[in-house]
């Protein structure tokens, strides 16, 4: 049997009265408080130290009409982890809807085969329309230029977490977002989520034509936020205590003909050392670009503690945990019968990780 408390974050959350995750929109500062606090938990099976099979029998859909890493594995994992399956499809070619199904049809067949769908494609406001076409479980693995829900989500937890190592509180942090933030979906829902919080200061630094959308600054302001717009980072980001970088989506430019950001966008660690708080985290969703002259967030950042983009990306899986548990109604049922995990793993995953762990 669940709590009713647990229920209720579930109705709270609801799309239409279903459990199913489209927007950020969905959440008020206390649901989403509940749902980081439940992440929280979920560490130790994300850390590969517990094993839970809560959700044996059950089969994730993996929908993935746009190329994807961390969100479709991550997802895959998280669901994984908590003991189900996963099928997966990614593109257009690999699907019937190269042969002219409809957004409907897809939704309603793979509602007969699997438990819950994640799903990414590239058109604006698709994600709902598949949503509305289930009952099961439906959660926006991005839709265009929309929104990423679970990634702002995965990106708050990061901030929390990061600012709780800190000692800093979130209410009136001074937050630095930087690059395409006229396309950049992770951003749009991210001030969205952020936007619950009390008197922060936006730092918004984008290249002339990546602007981001004039309602999201309007809904800023509304919500009595400091909003600052800037066209180079070297000044705004002297105060920053969050930086948050981004790649330039050249993908869904319309008019704009921008190849890549001017040099001086590029974040690296002479900037970083040169004007950044000691304290400061730099964050970005990933891909970074790597490519000659993108001048996406620099490499030879990767020693620095203050890169958090890794632990940022493993805070994936207990996000993506706890957003499976509260859709199919298992989270007080996942704590019931955790076993230790029998396998070993290295005690750090990656090589530079060290670096962070020193510091604290
Ligand atoms: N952050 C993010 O959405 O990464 P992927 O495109 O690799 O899923």
């Amino acid at each position: 049997m669940q709590s009713a408390a647990s229920h209720d974050l579930a109705q709270r959350i609801s799309y239409h009265g279903k459990p199913q995750l489209i927007s950020v929109d969905q959440f008020d500062r206390g649901s989403v408080d509940e749902l980081l606090q439940l992440a929280t938990r979920m560490e130790p099976i994300a850390q590969r130290r517990q094993v839970t099979r809560v959700l044996e029998g059950a089969v994730l859909g993996n929908l993935f009409f746009e190329a994807s890493t961390r969100t479709r594995v991550s997802f895959g994992a998280a669901f994984c982890r908590l003991g189900g399956a996963v099928c997966d499809t990614t593109g257009f070619t690999f699907s019937s809807m190269a042969k002219g199904e409809s957004i409907y049809d897809t939704s309603r067949v793979m509602s007969g085969y699997v438990d819950a769908l994640v799903i990414r494609h590239p058109e604006k406001g698709s994600v709902a329309e598949f949503a509305q076409a289930t009952n099961i479980p439906v959660i926006n693995g991005g839709d265009g230029p929309g929104e990423h829900p679970s990634q702002a989500l995965l990106d708050l937890y990061t901030i929390q977490k990061e600012f709780s190592r800190l000692c800093k509180p979130l209410d009136g942090a001074d937050i630095a977002i930087v690059g395409d933030l006229k396309y950049g979906r992770t951003v749009h829902s991210l001030v969205k989520l952020l936007s619950l919080y009390r008197k922060l200061h936006f730092r918004l630094i984008a290249p002339g034509s990546l602007e981001l959308p004039l309602e999201l600054v309007e809904l800023l302001r509304e919500r009595e936020h400091e909003v600052t717009l800037w066209q180079s980072p070297a000044e705004a980001l002297q105060q920053a205590d969050v930086i948050y970088t981004t790649r330039i989506q050249k993908e869904r430019f319309v008019d704009e003909k921008m190849e890549a950001y001017p040099q001086e966008f590029q974040i690296n660690a002479a900037l970083v050392n040169s004007v950044c708080k000691k304290d400061c985290i730099i964050m970005h969703p990933l891909p970074r670009d790597a490519r000659a002259g993108a001048n996406d967030l620099a490499t030879d950042l990767n020693h620095d503690p203050r890169l958090a983009i890794f632990r940022q990306t493993d805070n994936g899986i207990p996000v993506r945990m706890a957003i499976f548990a509260v859709l199919l109604g298992v989270e007080q049922l996942v704590f019931r019968d955790l076993k230790p995990a029998s396998w070993r793993g290295p005690e750090r995953v990656g090589p530079d990780d060290a670096a962070f762990y020193g510091i604290s």
